[in-house]
């Protein structure tokens, strides 16, 4: 029998065949927030690299060609800040690619990531600069990811969605299989920088899209923005950047506080609470070839499962209403007919419900809301009662048109 060396702890016993061990990955997230990251504030940006072994920090920029449409000046001026930085050395040319959802579906585009990677011989220490959309940030973070087993990754997340929820999460994915985000990582980004400068070139339609997932996060857990998102969603969704501002802010923080504090990052548990109104929404942005962006398709979502709390946890009607009203204030949709389409009393969106028990595994946990801040898990989903949330849905939907023209 094997006898323990004096340097082995009690709990590695040699004379036993079974070991659990519990052990904690200290992780730091940096979040950061700056008006002009690459004017005034760059120095805000600049000291998140760390030199290594004395030599400068090695640094790999991607952008996002919308960014580039919107402002033509940019590139070059990111190159020269870079360059200008000493310190940092910017491992080759700043590298433009199409943002959105097609490059999450285009596999080429994370062969095509990984390659410069490789030729720039980035490693474990250097950094890779995502600055884009959220799809644009899950996709280069996919590749920085699996990279050596992982790369650093600062994000500067370009759209209201990306600065209100995705830049600080702390995965990444590409669609696989026609399926949304079946492939990815868990990663927790060396630093995400939301700066406000960097959404001015956002259309409307994309600038309204990230408030659906405020709307979210505060029926989950905060009244305050709750009643902020109702009393501002209307000079939010005519681009009034102080209100803006305070709802990308809280939003992000109570992401943030979810991640750090809530006790499990990289969800192994079964319910995935910061998900309410994402199973349809995952759905719809399919079933509509992601022709509906992914704040649009929340904003449905949560509205789906607003209803459907009203209808089964008790959730008062007014909320219910108070809810939908925002979102449209937002000028965001809460009905799509694609919602309804395949067998009467079986729409093909319920398809989503398995889809996202799939990617978790296990028993299926849907998290609904019995008030603001409220949040329920359930098990089930009852098909009658959701189609009936749905024509809820369909009804408001078309009052909002008597309502915005009275
Ligand atoms: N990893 C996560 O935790 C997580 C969380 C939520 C959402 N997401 C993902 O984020 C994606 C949606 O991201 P999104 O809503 O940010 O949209 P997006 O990344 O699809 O961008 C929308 C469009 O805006 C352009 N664009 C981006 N920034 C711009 C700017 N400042 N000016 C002009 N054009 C700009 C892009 O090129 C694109 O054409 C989805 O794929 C979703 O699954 C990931
Ligand atoms: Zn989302």
């Amino acid at each position: 029998m094997p006898s323990r060396p004096s340097s082995l702890g009690a709990e590695f016993e040699p004379t036993v065949d079974a070991y659990d061990i519990d052990f904690v990955v200290p992780l730091t997230h940096r979040l950061r927030f700056t008006r002009d990251c690459f004017g005034d504030d760059f120095g805000v940006l600049r000291d998140l690299f760390e030199p290594s072994a004395g030599r400068p920090a090695r640094v790999q920029v991607w952008l996002d060609q919308g960014l580039i449409e919107w402002d033509a000046t940019l590139l070059a001026r990111i190159d020269e800040r870079f360059k200008l930085a000493g310190e940092l050395e910017l491992t080759s040319a700043i590298k433009p690619l199409p943002g959105g959802e097609a490059l999450k579906n285009a596999a080429n585009q994370i062969d095509h990531m990984l390659a410069a990677f490789d030729e720039d011989q980035l490693d474990r220490r250097s950094y890779v600069v995502a600055i884009g959309g959220g799809a644009f940030l899950d996709a280069v973070g996919y590749a920085a990811a699996i990279a050596h087993r992982g790369l650093r990754l600062v994000r500067l997340p370009t759209t209201t969605l990306a600065q209100a929820d995705s830049g600080v999460g702390v995965k990444n994915a590409v669609n696989w299989f026609g399926k949304k985000n079946w492939k990815g990582t868990f990663a927790t980004p060396w630093a995400v920088v939301n700066d406000l400068g960097l959404l001015d070139g956002l259309s409307n339609r994309d600038f309204r899209c990230g408030f659906s997932e405020a709307v979210k996060v505060a029926l989950l857990k905060s009244p305050p923005l709750f009643e902020f998102m109702v009393e501002h969603s209307r000079s939010i969704a005519r681009r009034d950047m102080q209100r803006a501002e305070q709802a990308l802010r809280q939003s992000v923080l109570l992401h943030l506080q979810h991640i750090t504090r809530g006790g499990d990052p990289f969800e192994l548990m079964q319910a995935r609470p910061l998900d309410f109104g994402h199973w349809s929404a995952h759905k719809l942005e399919a079933l509509t070839n992601y022709e509906l962006r992914h704040g649009e398709a929340v904003s449905i979502g949560v509205a789906l499962d607003t209803a459907y709390s009203y209808l089964t946890q008790g959730l008062p009607l007014k909320l219910a209403e108070q809810t939908f009203a925002t979102l449209q204030d937002l000028k965001l949709p809460i009905w799509d007919a694609r919602l309804v389409d395949g067998d009467v009393g079986k729409p093909v969106v319920l398809q989503g419900l398995e889809e996202f028990r799939q990617h978790l595994g296990g028993e299926l946990t849907i998290t609904l809301i019995r008030g603001v801040g409220q949040p329920i898990n359930v098990h089930e989903i009852k098909s009658d009662l959701m189609c009936e949330a749905m024509r809820m849905l369909q009804h408001y939907s078309s009052s909002d048109v008597s309502r915005q023209t009275a």
